[in-house]
């Protein structure tokens, strides 16, 4: 309640001072040379452009502070107004406010401590400072970036680093919070490439943290897309089998709405796991996150010919093949759970000694191969076959 009405005060004060804002930007003017240096270390391409209302605000008495922490979310607004502007040039209300802070951070770089963490999604930092203004400063600046990350709202366009993030934004996820000396912050993605874009600007932080303005002062590459296309995939459906790669940008997606029916008629070790029932799980892998999203996915298992009593109960299993259990039954039952629809032909069953009621539960018995492929085709099923 309190930051409500402090953010309703204090921007009624902002505008009235955007009000006078002939006198604030006299007095930006006579700043011009000496911003234009800030911008050069710091990064910025075209410092004159959107001026007038941002240091207007900025700079007025008592307001021009207040754009600062804690105050954020609520003149978020004023900064989300020259958006479509700032998409494309970087340039906003904040920009001026954000600068300075760039500035006094590369100043005070030698005061300033850093560890970064790479997870399999991202980055985990811990930026801290024993002197509580520089701290402060850094979780301002945390609070500021994760606000331009959120809103798509870019600064530093002119480094190709900093620019290929800002084409990101909706798939980053920034997570701050203070600690006693500054800020640990987590920042993840889902997406491969991105997860690289991430963990590339954590490397440039720390540049900044170790080198300052010399840092600043430098472009920074991006990532090779191919590259971090190939990243074991994070959240594959079914952990432990059916590795695949996540390829974000490859074409021929995974589309929703696919049916796929697999004829399975490959046989192996009756001690092992089914290799083509290990096919399987990758195809169910493929569809839940191998591609840039995961795809809805019905897939169907006919069981037929040498692969046919890879589906038997674990009684029925080992009194046919002298074996402890089924070791097809766990793959199985976690496809089942996976939405897989798995049949036996009734017909190759039988013809191999084997009954219905011998039937792991969650395996259906159909009447016969080819009527489960017929049937499962019409109802516009693509045709996989997995043979020996
Ligand atoms: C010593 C100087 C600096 C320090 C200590 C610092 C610190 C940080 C920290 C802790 C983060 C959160 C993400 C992370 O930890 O990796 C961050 C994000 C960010 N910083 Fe800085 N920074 C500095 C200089 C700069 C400069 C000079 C710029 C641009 C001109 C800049 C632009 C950004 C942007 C755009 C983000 C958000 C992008 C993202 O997190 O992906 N920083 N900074």
């Amino acid at each position: 309640m309190v930051r409500v009405i402090a953010f309703v005060a204090l921007s009624f004060i902002a505008i009235s001072f955007i009000g006078v804002v002939d006198v604030a930007t006299v007095f930006a003017q006579d700043q011009s040379v000496q911003d234009q240096s800030v911008q050069d270390q710091t990064g910025d391409e075209g410092a004159m452009e959107g001026r007038g209302s941002g240091l207007g605000v900025r700079r007025g008495p008592g307001a021009g502070r207040g754009f600062g922490r804690g105050f954020g979310r609520g003149l978020g607004r004023a900064f989300g107004q020259q958006q479509q502007g700032a998409a494309t040039h970087g340039h906003d209300d904040r920009h001026g406010a954000d600068h300075e802070v760039f500035q006094f951070l590369l100043s005070n770089h030698d005061k300033i401590r850093r560890s970064v963490k790479e997870l399999p999604n991202g980055v985990e930092t811990l930026t801290e400072s024993d002197s509580p203004e520089v701290a402060d400063k850094i979780r301002e600046h945390v609070e500021w970036m994760a606000y331009r990350i959120s809103n798509s709202n870019p600064i530093r366009m002119r480094d190709p680093l900093f620019a290929e993030i800002f084409k990101h934004t909706d798939k980053i996820e920034i997570v701050h919070e203070d600690t006693t000396n500054g800020v640990r912050v987590t920042e993840t993605s889902e997406d491969a490439y991105v997860v690289k874009l991430i963990q590339a600007h954590a490397k440039t932080v720390s540049g900044f943290v170790e080198h300052g303005f010399d840092e600043a002062m430098k472009n920074h590459a991006v990532p090779d897309k191919e590259e971090s296309a190939v990243a074991v995939v994070s959240r594959p459906k079914i952990v432990g089998h059916g590795d695949v790669v996540q390829l974000s940008n490859a074409v021929q997606q995974p589309r929703s709405g696919t049916k796929i029916l697999v004829d399975l008629t490959r046989g192996g070790e009756a001690t092992g796991l089914n290799e083509g029932i290990e096919k399987v799980a990758k195809y169910v892998n493929i569809y839940g996150g191998a591609g840039a999203e995961p795809a809805d996915v019905q897939i169907a298992v006919i069981f037929h010919g040498d692969a046919t009593l890879a589906v038997l109960n674990p009684d029925a299993y080992a009194k046919k093949f002298s074996t402890v259990g089924n070791p097809n039954l766990d793959l199985l039952r976690r496809l089942h759970e996976c939405g897989v629809e798995l049949y036996v032909c009734g017909q190759s069953l039988i013809s191999k000694g084997a009954k219905p009621s011998e039937v792991a539960v969650f395996v259906e018995t159909s009447v016969s191969a080819i009527t489960t492929v017929a049937n499962l085709q019409a109802d516009g099923y693509a045709y996989v076959p997995l043979g020996n």
